[in-house]
Parts: C-alpha cells; structure tokens; sequence
C-alpha cells in the first residue's frame, strides 16, 4: 500500500468519527471517543510491531490500515444500540466489513491487498483465528496482537479505577465483583487453552480469561510487551487471593517466562 492511500483513510477516518458525536449526549459522546483513542493507539502499536518484524513499507502501511478499520463497526453499534457488547447487538467485526463496503474504501486497492484486510478484520474478535494463507494469517495475528496490547493497556487502567475509586468508573461492568472462579476456566487455563466468553460468570472469571490472552499471542514481541509494560503483574494484584488464581498465575507466569526464554 502506498503511504498517500494510508493518509487518505486517516482523512477519511477523522471525518467518518466526527460524524458520531452528538451535541448534548455525553455518554454517546464519551463511548465514541473510547473506540476512537483506541484505534488511534492500536494503529501506534501496528507501527511499532512492523517496525519490530521489519516489514516493507508498504507492507506497514497495510498493516496499518487494518488497525485504523479493525473496529469500524463500534461507531454504528454504539450509535445503534448504545452498547459497545456484541452478544445484546450485533458481531461489530461483521459490522467493520459493512462499513468498509457501504463507504466503498477497498475500491482502489489491489484484489489481494482487499482480502488481507477484510479477512483480518472479520476475524479480529473472533475466538480463533480460522485457515488463512500465510500472507493473510501474518496480517490477521498482527491486528489480534496489536489490538490485545491496547486492551490491556485499558483494562489495567480500569481495574485500578474501580479498585481505588470506584466512584469514577465508568465501563459497563458486565459481571458480579466476586472472587469465585469457573472450575472450568481453571482447567482449560492449566492446558494452555483459550476461554470462551460464555463460561464467565464473575468478573475473576473474566480477569482470567484477560490473564489466558497470552496462549494467543502470535508474536514473541507482542509478549514481551505486556510483559515488560507490566501489564500481566498489575492484572494479577487484581485477582483476588486463592488457591484456583494462584495456580493458574503461576501456570501463566511460568508459560510467559518458557516462552520468552525460548523454550517453546
Ligand atoms: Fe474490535
């Protein structure tokens, strides 16, 4: 991709948000900018990891343009049904991929270019990544990472909130604060394997499914990052104190520090 395409779609993005905030509706207004900090930051670390591979320019530019239209679809679905859950609206990956034809942006592009990004799009969400080309699997783990760091960055920042000043937490909170945890969560985690959204039950369910993110990490940068930035540690002094996180902590740590050692 050419950086003058890149430039057009970060034009084209400025002005397709702006036409999502709405005089006098604060809640809509602040959801909106949540998704729009979020793409500006993830489209930061898109760069960062294409540096990190060393990816042609061109290659980083399509990168890139994967991070700026991965979440496309939260503007309509926040507008639609003020809810950023796809479980009570709508698949917003499925709804990024309306918003990319409707506005017809991959008209230009090359065919194959066009594929990569629908197809890292569409699956940006989804539990597992599905058989993809290698050129196109390369894109699609890249988003899945960037877009992981990012949320980690903001649930850190959350937990915090509402751990020392829960007055000023704003996020929907989905789940009862308790510190009991799905045996099966607890399984699957000590097996390196990936939690459905559908098993939680209590918000420490879903700190560990946060915390299992890393058997998803594709690339060992992408680790060392939320390593590094600390933000499995501060996930962690979230978790309350039993015998279950505890295990599963160590199991996490021990995966985390094998894997960057490379030992597997
Ligand atoms: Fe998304």
């Amino acid at each position: 991709m050419e950086k003058t395409q890149l430039e057009e779609y970060k034009r084209w993005f400025t002005e397709f948000v702006a036409g999502y905030y709405a005089d006098g509706d604060g809640f809509l207004n602040q959801n909106i900018n949540l998704k729009e900090c979020h793409t500006h930051r993830v489209c930061k670390e898109m760069r960062e990891l294409a540096a990190a591979l060393e990816m042609s320019c061109s290659d980083s530019f399509l990168a890139e343009a994967i991070a700026l239209f991965h979440d496309l679809g939260r503007f309509p679905q926040f507008k639609r049904y003020r809810t950023y859950k796809d479980t009570v609206s709508e698949n917003h990956c499925l709804l990024s991929l309306n918003v990319l034809s409707a506005h017809c942006l991959l008209n230009n592009l090359p065919a194959e270019e066009r594929a990569i990004i629908k197809k890292a799009v569409e699956f940006h969400g989804a539990l597992k990544l599905p058989l993809l080309d290698d050129r196109t699997l390369h894109f699609a783990r890249m988003i899945r990472d960037t877009d992981k760091l990012d949320i980690y960055n903001l649930l850190v920042q959350n937990y915090r909130i509402l751990t020392e000043t829960p007055d000023q937490f704003k996020w929907e909170l989905e789940f009862p604060d308790s510190p009991e945890c799905n045996s099966q969560i607890v399984e699957a985690l000590l097996n390196n394997c990936l939690i459905d959204y559908r098993q939680i039950r209590t918000l420490t369910d879903a700190k560990l499914l946060q915390l299992g993110w890393v058997f998803d990490v594709y690339f060992d940068y992408t680790l060392q990052q939320i390593r590094d930035r600390g933000y499995l540690k501060a996930l962690i002094r979230f978790l309350p104190n039993t015998n279950s996180t505890n295990t599963v902590i160590k199991h996490i740590e021990t995966y985390v520090e094998t894997r960057l050692a490379g030992g597997s």
